[in-house]
């Protein structure tokens, strides 16, 4: 098994003190761990301080949004190339938050991606169905198209860069989990989607996360899933104890694998 990526998103939650001591008690656990690649994407405006924290531990930063141009006149926005001033690695990009409050397009999140991967950041992919669309039988239609908009002329090194994360919307912060089998599922198409497109050497290369009430409780039997690399957590990701627990359930299945 790779190395798998647990990345917390914060989305917006906790104030300066308390992102602090957060970035501060993960850092400190992770180096406990270091066959899970770790990451945290707090709210912008907290991204330089926790940068500073994180600095000379294995955690990574990580944006929760970024926009498609370098610079210039958009008022409340950041380009890639700033949070890569700030410390970022990874930036989430498509999560259906955003898709559903902000507008955000397969289209925009395909020009989002190439800008992110321009500057050098290693974008998290969001993917994923509602709850109307599975009962409708389309979860597979969706992924695909969301898979071919989003991901959109990518070349085999800069796919390579990308991380996926399925995350069926019906899951997101509900509590409603997906079964491991409906993950793995999912898991298993976007592997296939990326063979067909590349080759196999890259589709089993490319990190494809699961998102949607990860917990310590079910952490352990998503990610024994073969083609579950790894967890965008949020709500699970604003307790250290939490987190770090997600973190082991990951070291676990590494071991196991
Ligand atoms: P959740 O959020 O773990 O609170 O369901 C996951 C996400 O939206 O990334």
């Amino acid at each position: 098994m790779k190395r798998p990526l647990i990345a917390g998103n914060w989305k917006m939650n906790l104030n300066r003190t308390q992102a602090i001591t957060l970035a501060a008690s993960v850092a400190q656990e992770a180096v406990h761990w270091p066959t899970v690649h770790v990451a945290l994407c707090p709210p912008a405006v907290y991204l330089d301080v926790v940068g500073q924290v994180l600095r000379n531990s294995p955690v990574a930063l990580g944006g929760q949004n970024a926009h498609w141009e370098t610079a210039g006149a958009y008022t409340g926005e950041l380009s890639p190339s700033m949070l890569v001033d700030v410390g970022c690695v990874f930036v989430i990009l498509g999560h259906s938050e955003r898709r559903q409050y902000f507008g955000e397009t397969d289209e925009v999140v395909n020009r989002k991606v190439k800008a992110a991967l321009e500057a050098g950041l290693r974008p998290i992919v969001c993917l994923g169905e509602t709850l109307q669309q599975r009962e409708a039988d389309q979860t597979q239609q969706v992924i695909r198209t969301q898979f071919e908009g989003s991901l959109a002329d990518l070349s085999l090194d800069e796919i390579r860069q990308v991380v996926l994360a399925y995350e069926p919307v019906w899951a997101i912060g509900t509590g409603k989990v997906a079964t491991p089998q409906q993950a793995e599922e999912v898991h298993a198409l976007l592997r296939q989607l990326l063979q067909q497109r590349y080759n196999e050497a890259t589709a089993r290369a490319v990190i494809i996360q699961y998102g949607g009430s990860v917990k310590p409780e079910n952490a352990a039997e998503l990610l024994s899933q073969p083609n579950v690399d790894g967890a965008l957590v949020g709500g699970a990701s604003l307790k250290a104890q939490d987190f770090m627990r997600i973190v082991a359930a990951a070291h676990a299945a590494v071991e196991d694998a």
